[in-house]
């Protein structure tokens, strides 16, 4: 199987979505359609790909990056069309996968073993299908003796065909060199004016060529996306397909009705997810983590033993044993040491804090590096930005930040410093010393009987 190639068709405007964007590009569980079917298709053992792309194409190239090499498809007269696109992946290897780009469901396990028994049977063309509840828009499998005789579109079809349930995936194997030949011959002569790929069966089998058909075992994998009711319910399979993994994987969700994990999330043993929570991205969570109610992770690494409640991650580390929130915001470049508080209304954004810190309210750190065991007062302003630059501010071990305390950037609180309530600290303070940057208090005797005689 070393030599498979692989072809995704994604050019096509999607009418049905109404939308400016590419419907490939649509998210089903936050990523991508087109992403979802390219990492299934490589996850089966595709090595080369080639992506077709037309309408708002840059959409698809940026979604796609380094995956995949491009063909462009001026103008989208067919799915067939789409392909011929595509000759230069027809020459790389013995046999092609042809996919669709609105097909998020399939999966790795289905695709191979289509492709098994495409190359083991020795067929020049197999397709996948599968028997759907209702066939309305899919191409219906007409067969004759138990053989694919061709496929016919739903506009095409004669009533009798359009009573057919098993229909056609748009998943296929070719070989390559006579998928070639095959499409070279295809018309536009039907009820949508198009080049369809679905007629080199016809042209295949009148040739002799043996026609095999992979059935999928759950239609689910085969559903297509061509609007936003049929985006919902991707959705919705996806998100429960997921779900389930983890938790025969060990994780406890509390109500996966209503948790939302992306499908490259990794979650380890004994964890609990509540309800309301979004798992999006890279993100990696170790065993044991409480991820309370309403959470939104993206890209963040959370270790053992933490646990966070109502709060926002990304693109940032938790280290062991560390509390997180409620409501704490914590921003893209933040790294959290072990055992730490970052609780209540506390906002990071490229800060690490050391181990055993502890921030436990109404907090703004942006742009610095803070020690272990220091502890913050309630609300402590980093004052990162003068409105034009932004600076780093460095806190050694075991520093006390008063509450209400300014620290105008770029300063040094040393080990061990102690910075008294309500400072605005501009200058560096040294070891163990206490600073304090506020007007002495001065008490004004009997000063309400003097305000009260004018
Ligand atoms: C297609 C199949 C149908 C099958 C169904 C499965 C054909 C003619 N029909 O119908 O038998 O049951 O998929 O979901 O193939 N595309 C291009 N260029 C084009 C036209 C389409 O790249 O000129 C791409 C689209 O972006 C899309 C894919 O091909 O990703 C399928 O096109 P779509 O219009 O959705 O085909 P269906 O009508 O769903
Ligand atoms: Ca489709």
């Amino acid at each position: 199987m070393g030599d498979l190639s692989l072809i995704i068709l994604a050019a096509g405007q999607g009418k049905r979505m109404k939308s400016e964007d590419s419907k490939v590009i649509h998210r089903v569980c936050g990523k991508e359609m087109i992403n979802h079917v390219l990492d299934a298709a490589v996850k089966a053992g595709c090595v080369n790909a080639t992506v077709v792309v037309g309408h708002r194409r840059e959409q698809v190239i940026r979604a796609v990056g380094e995956k995949a090499a491009i063909a462009v498809q001026e103008e989208q007269l067919g799915t067939g069309h789409a392909v011929m696109q595509a000759a230069a992946e027809l020459e790389r290897g013995e046999n092609v996968l042809i996919l669709s780009g609105d097909t998020p469901l399939i999966t790795a396990e289905t695709l191979q073993s289509a492709i098994v028994k495409h190359i083991e049977g020795n067929y020049g063309a197999t397709v996948i299908t599968a028997r759907v509840p209702d066939p309305t828009g899919y191409g219906r499998i007409v067969r004759s003796g138990g053989e694919v005789e061709k496929i016919v579109e739903q506009k095409d079809a004669t009533d009798e065909e359009k009573l057919i349930d098993e229909v056609n995936s748009g998943m296929y194997c070719f070989n390559s060199a006579l998928l070639k030949n095959a499409l070279s011959k295809i018309t536009a002569d039907n009820a949508q004016g198009e080049y369809y790929l679905t007629d080199v069966f016809e042209i295949l089998k009148n040739e002799g060529v043996r026609i095999g058909a992979f059935e999928a075992k759950n239609y689910h994998e085969i559903l297509g996306v061509n609007d936003r009711v049929q985006l919902s319910e991707a959705e919705k399979l996806m998100r429960a397909r997921i779900n389930r993994g983890h938790m025969l994987g060990g994780v406890t969700l509390i109500d996966p009705d209503s948790t939302y994990i992306g499908p490259d999330v990794e979650i380890g043993m004994d964890t609990v997810i509540y309800p309301g929570t979004i798992l999006e991205g890279r993100t990696t969570v170790a065993d044991n983590v409480i991820i309370g109610q309403n959470c939104r992770l993206v890209n963040a690494s959370i270790a053992r033993g933490v646990d966070i409640w109502t709060s926002t991650i990304i693109d940032s580390s938790v280290d062991e044993g560390a509390h997180v929130g409620p409501y704490a915001y914590i921003r893209p470049g933040s790294a959290v040491g072990k055992d730490c508080k970052v609780g209540d209304f506390v906002e990071l954004k490229k800060a690490t804090i050391g181990d055993g810190t502890k921030i436990s309210h109404l907090t703004y750190i942006g742009d610095a590096d803070v020690g272990a065991g220091c502890n913050f007062g309630c609300g402590t302003v980093v004052v990162n930005y003068d409105g034009k630059n932004k600076y780093r501010t460095v806190i050694g071990d075991h520093a006390f930040i008063g509450c209400n305390s300014n620290l105008v950037s770029p300063v040094t609180i040393n080990d061990g410093a102690y910075v008294a309530a309500g400072s605005t600290i501009t200058d560096d303070v040294p070891s163990d010393t206490l600073a304090i940057a506020r007007a002495r208090q001065v008490i004004k005797e009997n000063w309400k009987d003097r305000r009260d005689d004018g």
